[in-house]
């Protein structure tokens, strides 16, 4: 099979769509219950897009959507700007077929060239599935934070994750008007 991975287009939202709702509905990935409508995912690639943030998919030869990763500022402050929040979902039929793999690797250079400093992944504890993506990808675990979450009738613990994307880079020089 040939998977390709490339920047989403409008008409890869419904597949994007569908990997989303399967996520909200059956897994602990997303600590939300409501599914969303296709509105919803356009204003989410819109958002992206004006930010000149990337949407990855990883599609097979007849242009199935498979999986999707993207990132986002990781908090709303000005200080945070070289930080990033990602996310990476591959389709549930689809996995462990190291599609997820083939996304990050894509994410992270995406997030280098953009001129990031840090990705940050918030996984719920148990995802080990996820926890082994991103140590094999070269994160490390920098954060546990218990019993912040609840989904499906129980607390949800939140395993934070890092990778510095140019180790040893000074920090940006402070602007002089
Ligand atoms: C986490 C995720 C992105 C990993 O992507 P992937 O393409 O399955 O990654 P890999 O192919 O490297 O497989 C990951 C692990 O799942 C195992 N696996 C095998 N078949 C599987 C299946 N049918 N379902 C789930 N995991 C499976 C693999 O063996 C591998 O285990 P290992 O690390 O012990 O070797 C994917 O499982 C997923 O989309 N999960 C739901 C959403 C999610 O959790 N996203 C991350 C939020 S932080």
């Amino acid at each position: 099979m040939t998977y390709l991975v490339r920047d989403a287009r409008p008409a890869d939202l419904p597949g994007i769509r569908d990997i989303y709702n399967d996520a909200v509905l059956n897994t602990t990935a997303i600590w939300n219950e409501q599914a969303v409508d296709l509105a919803n995912r356009q204003a989410w690639f819109d958002a992206r897009q004006s930010q000149g943030y990337p949407v990855l998919v990883v599609a097979d030869a007849d242009e199935n959507v498979l999986g999707y990763a993207s990132f986002g500022d990781w908090r709303p402050f000005d200080g945070f700007r070289h930080t990033v929040e990602h996310s990476v979902y591959v389709r549930s039929d689809q996995r462990g077929n190291g599609l997820g793999p083939l996304l990050m690797a894509s994410l992270i250079e995406r997030a280098r060239a953009c001129g990031k400093h840090v990705m940050v992944a918030a996984i719920e504890s148990g995802n080990t599935a996820s926890i082994r993506l991103h140590e094999r990808a070269g994160f490390v675990t920098t954060g546990q934070m218990p019993q912040v979450g609840t989904k499906f009738g129980r607390w949800l613990d939140l395993t934070f994750m890092q990778l510095m994307l140019n180790p040893g880079a000074p920090a940006p020089a402070v602007d002089k008007e």
